[in-house]
């Protein structure tokens, strides 16, 4: 980033906000919750929904958080008092603060499960006849080694914001990216190839939508929001690095485009594959790693190519972790006048010990679970990030540029500084309309059968 003449810093190239807003959405999201939540949900009118979602909610939402921090040029809580000063609507910032606390302290989680996988693949590949569903459930209900691998996933995104050097990382992913991107490629060359694998593709290609309900409608809006990185100010605090001669709308298409390739494309190597090797597509969180050690164990240099699968996936939860404890750091940087190091290690202790039960939720407290709200607390903190606090930082963001800040606003700033295409009335009705209206009857609904049916 380089500093202009008010000292902020901007993002030094066009590709470096692509870059960094990409490695946000990019991650954990799409390669493990995707699947597994198309699993749940009854596959390929699950996907249709979510397509539907991206577009009339995702995209929207996406220009819309990122000039809300262009124009600010500022942190969530920041930018909001910015543009409405002396209202409560900053609380709508400090919302999104406690989202991005809430989501990386289980997202560590899960990241440890991946770190943990870049060798427990390699024994699952070399063991022929190994069950696969009992080497994931005999690592998540152990103890100690979870919390290691998940401290040290934390301990990397500490040491990233706290040294800030997110330009080397994001040199590194350019490269790491791709790779992960070719991977599935071949993975799903090997995963339709398996046979049986005719079933999977029909259960992932061919929509049956008489088994929607308002929990099928609520996952599709919470997948968008937690792929996108949308509704915890991740795109507020990374559109706040632009400047006015940057372009909008179409980078934020091609940061969409290219989250939901990845998602679709994870899809298509997990579900012909778990048809063929006859796993269940609901099996939950740990479908992913389930599912893909046994493709891995089809495969010449299988244990290989897993070993660099997963910790691709790693360095892919990294980069979103990383816009995780941005936001968060940033805030008591900016708010509170903390220093970056201090504030970094402080929030990353924190964040760690708030996902304790998360990972302990499948040995110690594995008694503790809220039927209504996911299988067990690691899915619970979950449902509430992303069923919850989500789509209402989505609402709240959403109603605040269509009405308070005040649409023209927001349009003008939209098509500020060039644009592919230019947004206007359609864009301005889905922000005021649409996504408020939408999201408030999904939720809705979708709590409804949650909880009462
Ligand atoms: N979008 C990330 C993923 O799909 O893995 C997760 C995430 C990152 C959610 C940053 C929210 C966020 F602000």
């Amino acid at each position: 980033m380089d500093e202009n003449s008010k000292g902020r810093e901007h993002w030094a190239t066009r590709a470096g906000f692509v870059l960094a807003a990409a490695g946000s959405a990019i991650g954990l999201g799409n390669i493990w919750r995707f699947p597994y939540m198309t699993g749940e949900h009854g596959g390929a009118a699950f996907i249709v929904i979510y397509l539907i979602a991206i577009l009339l909610l995702g995209y929207p939402l996406i220009v819309n958080e990122i000039i809300l921090g262009r124009a600010s040029q500022r942190d969530p809580v920041g930018a909001f008092r910015a543009l409405a000063p002396n209202s409560p609507w900053w609380l709508v910032g400090g919302l999104a603060v406690f989202t991005g606390f809430i989501i990386l302290s289980y997202y560590a989680v899960v990241a440890g499960w991946s770190l943990a996988y870049v060798y427990k693949v390699v024994i699952a590949t070399q063991s022929p006849g190994i069950d696969h569903a009992s080497v994931f459930t005999h690592h998540i209900t152990s103890v100690w080694e979870p919390i290691a691998w998940q401290a040290l996933f934390m301990a990397l995104t500490v040491g990233i914001i706290a040294a800030g050097v997110v330009k080397g990382i994001q040199r590194w992913v350019t490269i790491l990216m791709p790779i992960l991107f070719v991977l599935l490629i071949i993975l799903i060359i090997r995963s339709v190839t398996l046979p049986g694998a005719g079933a999977g593709l029909a259960y992932y290609l061919k929509p049956d939508f008489s088994e929607v309900t308002g929990r099928t409608l609520l996952g599709a809006i919470s997948q968008a929001f937690f792929s996108l990185s949308l509704g915890m100010g991740a795109l507020i605090t990374y559109g706040s690095y632009l400047n006015s001669k940057d372009e909008i709308p179409g980078n934020a298409a091609y940061v969409v485009g290219l989250d939901t390739l990845v998602a679709l494309l994870a899809g298509l190597a997990l579900f012909p594959a778990i048809f063929a090797l006859g796993f269940e597509p609901g099996a939950g969180p740990g479908l992913v790693f389930i599912t893909l050690p046994a493709v891995f164990a089809q495969m010449p240099l299988g244990g290989i190519f897993g070993v660099l699968f997963f910790f691709l996936l790693g360095i892919a939860a990294l980069t979103s972790a990383i816009s995780l404890l941005e936001v968060v750091t940033a805030w008591l940087i900016d708010e509170k006048g903390w220093r970056r190091r201090n504030a970094a290690i402080f929030m990353g202790l924190l964040i760690f010990i708030v996902g304790l039960p998360a990972t302990l939720g499948y040995s110690v407290f594995k008694d503790f679970s809220f039927p209504a709200l996911g299988t067990d607390l690691l899915d619970t903190y979950d449902w509430f990030a992303n069923s919850i606090l989500l789509p209402l930082g989505g609402i709240l963001s959403a109603i605040f540029a269509g009405y308070i800040w005040g649409i023209k606003n927001a349009v003008h700033e939209a098509n500020k500084g060039g644009a592919f295409f230019r947004l206007g009335r359609g864009w301005a009705f889905l922000i005021r309309y649409i996504v408020p209206v939408l999201i408030v009857i999904i939720m809705a609904v979708g709590i409804y059968d949650s909880f009462f049916k």
